[in-house]
């Protein structure tokens, strides 16, 4: 063991000095270096190199981790600079300076900043990667950390007015486009580095604006980064509390080609070759700004940034789609053939950009559109809050966002380049079409609704009959229902007098059948025909065939005439909207935790347990009923799903109600049944604390309820979330953690109803949920 470490060692000493001076001992005067015989000078402990590493087809000058497989630079001399050819020298001459030689006697100093007055006696590469210049004094003149380029090391302050910049990518150290600078005013901010430093384009900062002058960034040795005033106080600490490690590890803050900065560490005692990432400011890699160039827009797919360009443009460059994107049509502004516009518009939702308007116009969105096809100038309209934001070229920073209250409206130029005709004659057609459906389409939807509104009565009657002829293709046998006629449960209900209770499309009344045994609730459907059929219909197949005793029991139904009635089980206890926020007795600890579980296992048997997977679509405490003895059952089929075997998603018009509709409703995506454990969370929650998921009564930040319930979890005070109410802390604490699971924002986030059941019954660990809202760790 120990002759193989010697023979290491012997064969790592050998290989430095073959390859460059070894050591610490300081370079003196009149050394040099060259690619091809002496290319670096390596620092006492052989970590840091200092000297010619290769780049592209030739050489550049930098300092790199030595040790490390996988070179690690860390600073370049003139980065911008073309690649060195092989035949350079770098010297460190008789007369105290360090230059180049890049051909026979013509010498340029790579130190500008130092006063040529000044020149040096020896230099040297530190074991800190700081490669230094020192005059006769021992004084260091000049220094390598003093001219940051992306990366800083521990011990290397970046001062106030220092930046570092990014590099163009991974392998080309030349300036990119991001920047962190150390403003005057004490802030640490990060930009996009072509342009003015204005807080519009600021994409992070350490918000310590008012800290004073001569802020600096420091990284210490345990990998902890913080900002020190000009009194020498931490005012910040960016990286949490870091206890001094004994392992020595390796650090460095370096601002990455993607615009990220990114804190890195890599243990010397472990020997993979990968530095870790410790801490960066933000997690979303559309964060920088201007990531995509001019025209183009950042979207996030599976957390990786990717650069996509709007309709009607194309890359720049397709080899490199963080250039930006160009029109693809050679036309500018307005285009017109025979004196028509052969403009047409398209919409992009949810993009944002650098919103720098030429004009801003209070306009409804149709006339947004009209005014921007009308103007030649208009290149894009972002039109967001009732504004229509006309913007000329480029269009900046473009990223995608969350929330779709921006709606950018882009003109797409077809008139002057030649394309086929058979294709200009598509255009033509669909340009028409959007001529059309912006000045008439309203007008026409009138005329047909005031229509409509004449033949509703004959098209009830017509639809009745249509509906009759098409009643037994299938529905009857599929479930095996008593059914009734109108009369007999007319008498059951007395002739609907006892009203019950409103459900979405129909009116609930209690009554009794069996000769007065049997209590039960008739909801009488009643609205517009087709809907109150799709509804009828809907139940009958969801639920016909369900057995469970968390869900409500069908007993029967009318099928008479132009009457569509449903017979279910009578709930004596009403539902769990007027159990917990209108009775007087609010439900005990107990009631809570047993409603939770009940309600659970209802929904888990729809989504797991029936013949067809059925999402229920529509879970809300109104459609949560009690009986007797206070079992939780869930009510009210109308607008569930049925998914087919096989079938996991489906598209579907937006259904529920609001606050309990996942967010999916709203961003087009296929529904899942995530969407149920969704509206489950938002329930539970509302168990939980007794209260409505919305309540503008309440002290602002306890408005929205899921936010509360995270900013309470996150500050460990779950107490205040039931007041003095007795309750099992652990129990609590666990139900809040899978109420938060449950409304996760991204649906595959969420648990299945199987594993909430599990967590509910506390035989499975439950991990802290994140925040429930989208991206909010970004920052
Ligand atoms: C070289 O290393 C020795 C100890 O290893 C140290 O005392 C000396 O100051 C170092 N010299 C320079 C120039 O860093
Ligand atoms: C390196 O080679 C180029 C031509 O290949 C020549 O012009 C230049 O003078 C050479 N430089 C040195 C330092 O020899
Ligand atoms: C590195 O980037 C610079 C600036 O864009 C460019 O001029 C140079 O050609 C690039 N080098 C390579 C090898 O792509
Ligand atoms: C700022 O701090 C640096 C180092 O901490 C110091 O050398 C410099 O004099 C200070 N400048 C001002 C204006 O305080
Ligand atoms: C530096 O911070 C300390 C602590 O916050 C403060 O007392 C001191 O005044 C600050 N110094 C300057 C120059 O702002
Ligand atoms: C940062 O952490 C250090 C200890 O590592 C502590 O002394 C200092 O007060 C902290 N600074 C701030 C602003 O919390
Ligand atoms: C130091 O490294 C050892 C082995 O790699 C590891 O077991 C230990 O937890 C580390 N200690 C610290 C403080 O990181
Ligand atoms: C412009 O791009 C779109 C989509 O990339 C393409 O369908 C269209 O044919 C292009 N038009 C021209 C004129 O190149
Ligand atoms: C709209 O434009 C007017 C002048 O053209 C300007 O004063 C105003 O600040 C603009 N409003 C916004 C929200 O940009
Ligand atoms: C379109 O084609 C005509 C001839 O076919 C040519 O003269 C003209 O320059 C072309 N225009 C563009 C924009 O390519």
């Amino acid at each position: 063991m120990v002759a193989i470490y010697l023979s290491l060692l012997l064969i790592t000493g050998f290989s430095a000095a073959i390859h460059g001076q070894q050591g610490n001992s300081s370079i003196s005067l009149g050394s040099s270096l060259s690619p091809n015989t002496n290319p670096y000078w390596l620092s006492g402990s052989g970590q840091f190199a200092f000297g010619f590493y290769e780049k592209d087809d030739g050489f550049a000058i930098g300092i790199w981790f030595q040790k490390i497989r996988q070179n690690t630079v860390v600073w370049t001399a003139n980065r911008d600079n073309p690649p060195l050819p092989r035949n350079v020298t770098l010297l460190l001459t008789n007369d105290g300076r360090l230059v180049l030689e890049q051909e026979q006697g013509r010498k340029t100093a790579l130190t500008d900043s130092l006063q040529s007055a000044s020149s040096a006696s020896s230099a040297s590469m530190l074991d800190t990667g700081n490669f230094v210049l020192y005059d006769s004094s021992s004084t260091i003149i000049w220094r390598t950390f003093d001219s940051p380029t992306d990366t800083i090391l521990p011990g290397q302050p970046l001062l106030m007015g220092n930046d570092l910049i990014s590099s163009i990518s991974e392998t080309n150290h030349s300036r990119g486009k991001f920047r962190l600078v150390m403003q005057g005013d004490g802030n640490l901010v990060q930009y996009p580095s072509g342009t003015p430093p204005k807080g519009d384009n600021a994409y992070w900062n350490s918000k310590t604006f008012d800290a004073g002058d001569n802020v600096s960034l420091n990284l210490d040795r345990n990998g902890q980064l913080f900002l020190l005033n000009s009194t020498g106080f931490n005012i910040m600490n960016l990286t949490g509390q870091r206890n001094p490690s004994h392992n020595f590890s390796l650090y460095r803050l370096t601002l990455d080609f993607d615009g990220i900065l990114r804190l890195y560490s890599r243990s010397l005692n472990q020997n993979d070759d990968d530095w870790s990432i410790e801490w960066s400011p933000t997690s979303n890699h559309c964060d920088p700004t201007g990531l995509c160039g001019i025209n183009a827009y950042c979207t996030l797919q599976e957390q990786k940034a990717v650069c996509t360009c709007p309709p009607g443009f194309d890359f720049l460059d397709q080899g490199q789609h963080n250039l930006g994107c160009k029109r693809n049509s050679s036309a500018d502004g307005c285009t017109s053939k025979n004196g028509e516009t052969v403009d047409t518009l398209q919409e992009l939702e949810s993009v944002e950009w650098e919103d720098n308007p030429y004009s801003n116009l209070s306009l409804n969105k149709i006339e947004c559109r009209e005014d921007c096809l009308k103007d030649c100038k208009c290149v894009a309209a972002l039109f967001k809050d009732q504004t229509c934001r006309k913007q000329n070229f480029p269009l900046r920073f473009g990223r995608e966002r969350q929330d779709n209250s921006c709606i950018t409206i882009i003109k797409i130029s077809f008139g002057s380049s030649n394309t086929t005709q058979v294709s200009r004659g598509r255009k033509k057609q669909q340009e028409m079409g959007v001529l059309i459906g912006s000045s008439v389409i309203l007008a026409f939807a009138l005329v047909i609704l005031a229509i409509t509104g004449i033949l509703i009565y004959r098209y009830r009657v017509w639809e009745y009959k249509k509906i009759k002829n098409q009643w037994n293709d299938g529905l009857i046998e599929e479930v095996t229902l008593r059914s009734y006629t109108y009369g007999e449960l007319e008498k059951a209900t007395n002739g609907f007098t006892d009203e019950v209770g409103e459900g979405a499309f129909g009116t609930v009344f209690k009554g009794v059948i069996d000769n007065g045994k049997t209590v039960v609730a008739v909801k009488r459907l009643e609205t517009v025909v087709a809907e109150s059929e799709r509804e009828f219909r809907n139940e009958m197949k969801a639920i016909g065939r369900t057995h469970h005793k968390n869900l409500v029991k069908l007993f029967g139904y009318c099928h008479d005439g132009t009457n569509r009635l449903l017979v279910y089980e009578y709930m004596s206890n009403g539902s769990l909207a007027d159990f917990l926020f209108k009775s007087r007795r609010k439900p005990s600890w107990e009631e809570k935790t047993g409603i939770a579980l009940n309600l659970a296992r209802g929904i888990l048997y729809l989504h797991d347990e029936c013949e067809n997977q059925i999402i229920h679509c529509d879970i809300k405490p109104e459609n949560i009923l009690m009986d007797e003895q206070k079992c939780t059952k869930i009510a009210d089929f109308g607008l569930a799903k049925l998914l087919m075997p096989n079938q996991t998603r489906t598209y579907t018009g937006i259904r529920g109600t609001r606050g309990y509709v996942a967010p999916e409703w709203h961003r087009n995506l296929p529904i899942t049944l995530k969407a149920d454990v969704y509206s489950f969370g938002i329930v539970l929650l509302e168990i939980v604390c007794g209260r409505r998921n919305v309540d503008v009564e309440l002290p602002e930040e306890e408005v929205v309820l899921a936010n509360w319930v995270f900013d309470c979890f996150e500050a460990g005070e779950l107490d205040r979330l039931v007041k003095d109410e007795q309750v099992e802390m652990n129990k609590l604490e666990r139900m809040v953690r899978v109420g938060l699971w449950c409304i996760q924002y991204e649906p595959s986030f969420r648990p299945t109803m199987k594993r909430v059941v599990l967590m509910l019954e506390g035989t499975v660990e439950i991990p802290a949920p994140p925040s429930p809202t989208p991206f909010s760790s970004a920052m």
